[in-house]
């Protein structure tokens, strides 16, 4: 499922080099992610989403862009759940499971989120037992919810930050420590909301690295737009609430008159060659050793 990486999220952080696209002779991936005619307004009547549909097969990265209050963090809500029911209209599943009762626990199992702002995400009295609520709400015993715990610092580098509190952190740390929530559940698909705001450059270019390896279907919302042409072959540009355009991330993202249209820049990369434009990065990791 995972373009030859290992189903084990350790071993494949440490071991798994190439992007997780499916391999190109295995028919056609399955459909993880589908949004039908979506629609949604906020309880003040703030209409956020219009007739929005596309679907993301399993093995994908897509990215998610447009200009502020396009949308974009109004959707990735969706796909868990997360903004209620009712939907003005339509459909969102996840493999085939609507994202409603009675199937909630098991899209949220299956779907992890990274929310734009930390604070949104993080409540525990310590970090260890930040990342570790999710593994405990997947019912793992406590040797493996220690395992991933563990795993999941080193995979963001922020080994020994268990008894740190959360609040007494930096905003990059803050943002770190969500992202090691999120992947000490190991979920099949992965919602990223501005998962390198607050980083810097060397912590940016860890998490691209990070990113590639990890076994999951991503969609990736991001104002980064360099980020996303490394990490996404397809894009989605949302604004006010519709979906503008699907398809080729260099296409659309090197569309000039496209990008300015809808508040955005050609990145800076697309302009002109850039000998700097992306260092390699060896990437946080690798994890302390194999699962069982
Ligand atoms: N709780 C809320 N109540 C009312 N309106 C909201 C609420 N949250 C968001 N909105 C509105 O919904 C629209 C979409 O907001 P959203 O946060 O999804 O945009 P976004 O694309 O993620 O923007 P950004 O790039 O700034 O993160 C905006 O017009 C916003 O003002
Ligand atoms: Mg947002």
């Amino acid at each position: 499922m995972n373009g030859g990486c290992s189903r084990n999220w350790a071993a494949a952080s440490a071991t798994c080099t190439s992007n997780s696209e499916p391999a190109a002779d295995s028919g056609p991936p399955a459909r993880v992610i589908t949004v039908d005619q979506l629609g949604f307004a906020y309880p003040d009547r703030r209409v956020a989403l219009r007739d929005v549909s596309f679907g993301v097969r399993e093995g994908e990265t897509v990215g998610l862009i447009g200009p502020n209050g396009a949308g974009k963090s109004t959707l990735l809500l969706h796909l868990n759940g997360l903004l209620g029911l009712p939907r003005t209209r339509g459909r969102v599943e996840i493999d085939g499971l609507d994202v409603a009762t009675p199937h909630l626990p098991e899209v949220r199992r299956r779907v992890g989120m990274l929310f734009q702002d930390p604070d949104d995400q993080l409540f525990s009295a310590t970090v260890g037992e930040d990342v570790a609520f999710g593994p405990r709400q997947l019912g793992l015993s406590p040797a493996e919810i220690t395992r991933r715990v563990s795993v999941a610092l080193a995979l963001v580098d922020l080994r020994g930050f268990e008894p740190r509190v959360p609040q007494h952190l930096s905003l990059g740390e803050k943002k770190r420590v969500c992202l090691a929530g999120v992947l000490a559940c190991e979920p099949r698909v992965l919602l990223f909301d501005e998962p390198t705001a607050n980083y810097d450059p060397r912590g940016r270019r860890e998490f691209i690295a990070l990113c590639r390896r990890l076994p999951a279907t991503k969609l990736i919302a991001s104002h980064d737009l360099e980020m996303i042409l490394a990490l996404c072959s397809r894009v989605l540009l949302l604004d006010e609430g519709r979906l503008i355009s699907d398809g080729d991330a260099h296409a659309i993202l090197g569309d000039e008159p496209l990008m300015l249209k809808h508040g955005l820049e050609k990145p800076h990369s697309l302009l002109h060659a850039h000998p700097h434009a992306l260092m390699p990065a060896s990437g946080w990791g690798p994890a302390p050793g194999p699962a069982p």
